[in-house]
Order: structure tokens, then sequence, then C-alpha cells
């Protein structure tokens, strides 16, 4: 209409405008993107986690991780090695149990023979240089699916305390190097440093899931460890409301003072905030867990060929970077790190 004028700007009328400022200079060109970058995602920053199972030769898919398998021990000790040639400083296990053998108490946890325990020696006879973590938690182990003790509709917490403790110095004596409990119980931090110490493990490092929220992106590790079957209810009375934040600063707090080496945030992608907020709290080595839901966010869609795939993976990486992440546990481990060898 008649009032509306278009713009009337000359060059010099842009560079008063400007003053100079003009942002684009340091991005015009490749090199001088690479010189100002602040930050830089290697190998180093990765941690693989992978799923164990019963027999031998196994290498199963898990439909809704994309490429994602449980593998059996002897495999699992393959995947290991492929690590540690590809630089990956450490990978994590998680044992898809027999249902047979599940119980309401976790039984199986303590079994010093179960494929956590079974793959860690395994895999540490191969003197590989490379770190190896457990997850300390019984839902892999029980008929109800939860991370702990369950009597009636409750979990009860002490006496789920003093079985993550002989769970995680069973794992200790089987080789892992980091203990990562992942259950929320509180107190367990102190008792599993306690118990470990007591027995000769003074070197095993804790990382211990200080921020792991009641969240939906679990789904496909569910499937992966099949608890997604077994599970009754939610795990809304041990993991953390999604709406909070100060609580998280609250739980690392506690669990750095009863001795936990690491501290980690999970899920990772949504729960950035939190992830900055306890590295700048406490400056000690954070991690975040890119978990199952996310990995498997950006392979469906990748799929799809609705994003590149490969970028959108390398870019969720660069995030957890961003905000202060020491380190990410994710399901693309294998292939960032064969894209880097490659010199991506
Ligand atoms: C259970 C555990 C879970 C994950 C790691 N350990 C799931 C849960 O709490 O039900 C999730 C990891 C992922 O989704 O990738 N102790």
């Amino acid at each position: 209409s008649s009032h509306i004028r278009p713009a009337s700007l000359t060059p010099k009328d842009m560079d008063d405008l400007l003053g100079g400022r003009r942002m684009r200079r340091n991005r015009r060109t490749d090199w001088s993107r690479r010189l100002v970058r602040e930050n830089q995602l290697t190998v180093d920053d990765l941690i693989w986690p992978l799923f164990v199972v019963a027999g031998t030769g196994v290498r199963e898919a898990v439909p809704s991780m994309p490429g994602v398998e449980r593998v059996s021990v002897d495999e699992a000790v393959r995947d290991a090695e492929k690590a540690a040639r590809l630089g990956i400083p450490t990978i994590a296990v998680f044992p898809n149990t027999d249902p047979d053998l599940r119980d309401p108490i976790g039984s199986e946890a303590l079994n010093e023979n179960n494929l956590v325990c079974s793959a860690c020696r395994a895999i540490k006879q191969e003197g590989l240089n490379i770190g190896l973590m457990t997850d300390v938690a019984l839902d892999p182990y029980t008929s109800h699916g939860h991370d702990g003790v369950m009597e009636g509709d409750a979990i009860l917490n002490d006496e789920t305390v003093v079985q993550l403790a002989n769970q995680a110095v069973l794992q200790a004596h089987a080789g892992a190097d980091i203990i990562g409990p992942s259950d929320m119980m509180d107190g367990r931090i102190a008792a599993i440093r306690q118990t470990l110490d007591e027995n000769g493990f003074r070197d095993q490092q804790i990382m211990s899931y200080s921020a792991k929220y009641a969240s939906a992106f679990y789904g496909p590790f569910r499937d992966a460890v099949g608890t997604n079957a077994t599970l009754i209810g939610d795990k809304r009375t041990y993991q953390m409301d999604p709406a909070n934040t100060d609580e998280a600063i609250r739980e690392a707090e506690l669990d750095i003072h009863e001795g936990a080496d690491m501290i980690m945030v999970k899920p990772g992608m949504p729960y950035l905030d939190i992830v900055r907020r306890l590295k700048d709290t406490f400056s000690v080595p954070t991690f975040a867990y890119q978990v199952s839901g996310e990995f498997a966010m950006i392979e469906a869609a990748g799929a799809n060929g609705w994003i590149d795939k490969d970028r959108a993976m390398l870019e969720s990486l660069m995030a957890f970077k961003r905000a202060g992440a020491d380190g990410i546990l994710t399901y693309f481990a294998p292939k960032v790190a064969e894209l880097f060898q490659r010199g991506a």
C-alpha cells in the first residue's frame, strides 16, 4: 500500500549502521572457521555402550536401534578389540538376561558368572588399552523390571543399596574399571565406595548417574535388555522429575560428597541445561548419556531421508561438548570413531 516505503540503504549507510562490526568475517573461509572454533569433538570423548546376551557367535539386531546388536561374550570381546583399535577410551556393558533367570530380588545380579561379569573377565584378559564400565542396577535381573527390590508397589531403598554394593564388588572383581550406578537409590555411592574399598578395589572409579530422569527416551534400551516386557508401572519414585533442575544440583552434590569420581546426566540432548549447570557448579568430570531414544530418533529421521544422519549425529555430539560435557555415552561411538579415523 501507499504508505510502505522500500529500504534505501547505500553501502555507506550499511557501513555506518554496522560500525565495522561484521560477524561474518570470521566465518568466511574454512580455515578461519577452524581457527575460531571453540569446541572440539574427538574420539577421546566417547564411551560405547554394548549389549551382551547368552550364547556364542551371537549377533542379533535390536529392531528399535538400527545398527545396534546384542552380542554374546565372545563377540563382545571382538567389539572391545574394535573399540581399542578405533581409540575409543571406554566401553560400557549391559546385559540382556534370560527371562528365566529374573526374579523379584534380582538374584542374578549377584551371580559372579552372570553375563556382565563373564564379559568383563573375557575382555579384561585381552589386555586392551581400554576402560571397562559396568552398570549397577537391578532392572535387567528383576522379574518386575525395576532397578531395586520391590515390596508391594514400593521400591525399597536401603535393601536395594546392599544388593548394589555387592553387585559393584563382583563387577570390580571381574575386571570392571568404572562402576556406573544407574539406579538412583539414595546413599548408593557411599555404600558402593565403602564396600569397594573394604574389598581392596580402591582404584575402581565411580561414574554416578547423578541426574537420571524418569524419561520416555529409554524405550529402545528396554527393548535391548528386555525390560519393556517386564516393567510394572514406572520409575518415578526414584528417577527424577523432568521438570526439575535444582534437584539435579543436590543429587550431584551428594554423589560427589559420597565419593563419585565422575558424574553423569541422562538423557542427554533434552537435558543440556543440566549438563551446563552441573559442570559450572562442581567442575568435576561430567558426562552425558545420549540415550537409546535419542539415537533412535536420529536414525529413524535419517532412514526416512528427513535429516542428514551423519551430520545430525556429529552436531548432536558437538552440542554436548558445547554444554560442557567431558564425554558422551553414545551408541554412535563406533561410527563416529570410524569417521574420524577416515579423517572426517
Ligand atoms: C537402567 C538403565 C536404563 C538405561 C541405562 N541403564 C534404562 C532405565 O532406567 O529404564 C537407559 C539407557 C538408554 O536408554 O540408552 N538401570
